[in-house]
């Protein structure tokens, strides 16, 4: 199969890709970079001829609704109109968590379905890249803050690209629908990510201080709605076992910390591996 994937050279886009060739398929990753412009529209029509299926990985937060909510619209009314089936890749915990990047998600999920065309959404947890950025975060020398009950379910960002490739490559729904979330095995308190991430670098377990929940996103964070719910589908390498592969001065792999941000960093300025180190 012809399959185009936006953000084809991004951190998720480009294991897609490569999982795609794996299986002998023909992958074209789509971005600026290539003459593909979501929030223009510009190049769109060429670059996705002759494709068989649509997998969205492209994004730019720093954008607000330019790229994330209009480029998804713009995109998913394109594939509707061809008749493509078009795979997105989304967050769980979208619909109860308050922050406007998510609310963008949202968004975006709710533009395809409007778009009408055959679509499937999947919504994955944090990355296991993201999860460590937000860990060390939250993470002052030997304390780490721990928002009530806090606690993540950090994917294997190619057990995700995987199941992305397995839905562009099987049958086209009839119109929009969900794909069953994903998430990693296991879930961790936020002092046992802190804990892995300092013994990593052969330090002692960090003192867990516990804050109190104020406002509706800090709640829904303490309640675990950024946690997947019973019958996800659950797999890839824990993230332990990520850890280990990662330099114990890891500055590489470290991906997108703005997804859980309320106020997205710029890329590369203020990139997550210059953040607090645990
Ligand atoms: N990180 C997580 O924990 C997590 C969890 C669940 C879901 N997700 C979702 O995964 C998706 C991909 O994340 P990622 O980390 O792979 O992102 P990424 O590495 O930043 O890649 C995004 C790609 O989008 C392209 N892009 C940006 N603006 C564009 C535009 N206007 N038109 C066309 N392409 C554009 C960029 O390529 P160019 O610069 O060449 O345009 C870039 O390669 C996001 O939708 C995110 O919400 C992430």
């Amino acid at each position: 199969m012809r399959i185009v994937v936006t953000g084809g050279l991004g951190d998720l886009g480009s294991r897609v890709v490569r999982t795609l060739q794996g299986h002998g398929h023909d992958a074209v990753p789509v971005s600026r970079r290539s003459g593909v412009d979501l929030a223009t529209g510009r190049g769109l029509e060429a670059g996705l001829a002759g494709a068989d299926a649509v997998v969205h990985c492209a994004d730019d937060p720093r954008k607000g609704d330019l790229v994330t909510v209009d480029g998804t619209r713009r995109l998913a009314e394109f594939t509707a109109a061809a008749d493509l089936h078009l795979v997105h890749i989304s967050i769980v915990g979208i619909d109860a968590i308050a922050l406007k990047y998510y609310q963008r998600k949202l968004a975006a999920e709710r533009a395809i379905a409007e778009a009408g065309g055959p679509a499937t959404v999947l919504r994955a947890t944090q990355f296991h890249s993201l999860t460590a950025w937000l860990a060390r975060s939250l993470t002052r020398g030997p304390v780490t803050l721990a928002i009530g009950q806090l606690a993540f379910q950090p994917v294997d960002i190619d057990y995700v690209a995987t199941r992305l490739v397995q839905l562009a490559t099987g049958a086209s729904p009839a119109a929009y629908e969900r794909a069953t979330d994903v998430a990693g095995p296991e879930v961790l308190t936020i002092g046992e990510l802190a804990a892995m991430l300092r013994a990593h670098r052969g330090a002692t377990a960090p003192r867990v201080l516990r804050v109190p929940a104020v406002g509706g996103l800090m709640r829904a964070l303490a309640a675990r709605a950024n946690v997947a719910g019973p019958g996800a589908d659950l797999g890839g390498r824990r993230f332990v076992d990520w850890l280990a592969e990662q330099p114990p001065g890891a500055h590489r792999g470290v991906n997108d910390g703005w997804a859980l941000s309320a106020q997205p960093p710029p890329r590369h300025s203020r990139c997550p591996c210059h953040g607090p180190r645990p």
